[in-house]
């Protein structure tokens, strides 16, 4: 099976790995999670890195960090994983799911202002703004800080699937109060499960970390004055984490080459396009989305006069998706929008087209490092020869 996002092993996290392991620092403290926070802070361009078990873990920390309260909203985008809006729900504060900028699929800096200006003029609490890079493109941070300054609330980023990728000669990672990445199993670079928040304030720092152990205070027995969480990352998947980003460049060079291969592969397909890239950054190119029939419109949804309707873009989409399972390739739909999304069934959106066109349009391509040249040819045949049959 030929997997969206598979991980890339290779003898540098096996020898780390078992240096851990042979060291007997095996709990969720150790030389190699100082090693990998310090990594970390490097490549997020903070002077703080707190390694975790999970990228949620992490999103759910900042908000709190950020001073996010139960009753607050948070401002998301709805075109997202559930991880982004679950974090708002743990917090006890409710996500509002704004629709993404044409542009580059990531949340639109004019409708969250708008929505900001709307909540203070009602009197809604924004305890946080929390914008996603999506599929390793920075959201448009430029406009979001000056939004979010404008309107004094906390810019919290969910850099889960950025890690590597720059906006503005910037690192993913760098912006906002607090930010966050995964080291999911199908991320760019991966621990096997874990994650970081990543900070410039040392005290917040400090505080992730105490949080994170059960808050527990500094006394000679076990001392608690507040409810904490179990979040801290293991020494052993922190020396496979050092490996893989010692390895980063590499893996960002085969990332960006996977990418131009389906550009150039798909380059005479007609109907076949891909996910909008801004020109103000650089992506980590975690997964190549291609866009079927394109979307109807200049504002990135399917449009009133598009000759396709979004039901046939749906079904050409799943027919594709099936033929690649068919060859053994594992290829996914766009994330569906948090606005439709069951669990979150009564919330509050703001616009949501836009998603709703990327969600019928969308395909993810298998994107891992180790694909091979040959191996996306194949993918590439397999969704053209799809497109013909269902023509
Ligand atoms: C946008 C986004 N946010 C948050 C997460 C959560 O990360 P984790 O799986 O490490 O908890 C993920 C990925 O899983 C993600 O894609």
């Amino acid at each position: 099976m030929i997997y969206l996002s598979p991980p890339s092993m290779t003898e540098v996290e096996r020898r780390l790995l078992l240096e851990a392991f042979d060291s007997n620092w095996v709990a969720p403290l150790g030389p190699f999670v100082d090693r990998l926070e310090q990594q970390v802070a490097e490549v997020g361009g903070r002077a703080h890195a707190v390694a975790l078990s999970s990228g949620t873990a992490a999103l759910h920390l900042a908000l709190l960090l950020a001073g996010v309260r139960p009753g607050d909203e948070v401002l998301v985008p709805t075109l997202t994983f559930a991880a982004t809006a679950n974090a708002v729900s743990y917090c006890g504060a409710t996500p509002v799911f704004v629709d993404a900028e044409p542009a580059s699929w990531n949340v639109d800096p004019q409708l969250l202002d708008d929505e900001l200006r709307v909540a203070r003029r009602v009197g809604r609490r924004v305890g946080a703004v929390l914008p996603v890079d999506l599929y390793g493109q920075c959201a448009d941070y430029e406009a979001l800080l000056r939004v979010c300054a404008d309107h004094g609330v906390p810019l919290v980023a969910d850099a889960a699937e950025a890690v590597g990728a720059s906006f503005d000669g910037r690192p993913a990672g760098s912006f906002g109060l607090f930010s966050a990445f995964s080291f999911n199993g199908n991320k760019i670079i991966t621990t096997g499960g874990g994650g970081a928040l990543l900070t410039d304030d040392a005290d917040a720092a400090a505080r992730a970390r105490y949080l994170a152990t059960q808050a527990r205070l500094p006394a000679e027995h076990y001392e608690h004055a507040e409810i904490g969480f179990n979040y801290r990352l293991s020494n052993l998947l922190a020396a496979v984490g050092c490996g893989q980003i010692d390895r980063l460049p590499d893996i960002l060079e085969r990332r960006r080459v996977v990418h131009g291969n389906y550009r150039a592969l798909f380059a005479d397909v007609p109907g076949v396009s891909f996910a909008p890239v801004s020109a103000k950054g650089t992506p980590n190119h975690w997964l190549t989305v291609i866009v079927l029939d394109g979307a109807g419109s200049s504002d990135g949804t399917d449009g009133p006069d598009c000759a396709d309707g979004r039901e046939a873009a749906v079904v050409r989409v799943r027919a594709v998706i099936a033929a690649l399972r068919e060859l053994g390739c594992e290829a996914r739909r766009v994330w569906k929008p948090m606005h439709l999304q069951p669990v979150f069934a009564g919330a509050r959106a703001v616009g949501g087209a836009v998603a709703e066109s990327a969600f019928a349009h969308g395909i993810c391509l298998p994107s891992g490092t180790e694909l091979t040249e040959v191996e996306q040819e194949r993918i590439v045949a397999t969704v053209c020869a799809a497109l013909a049959t269902g023509r």
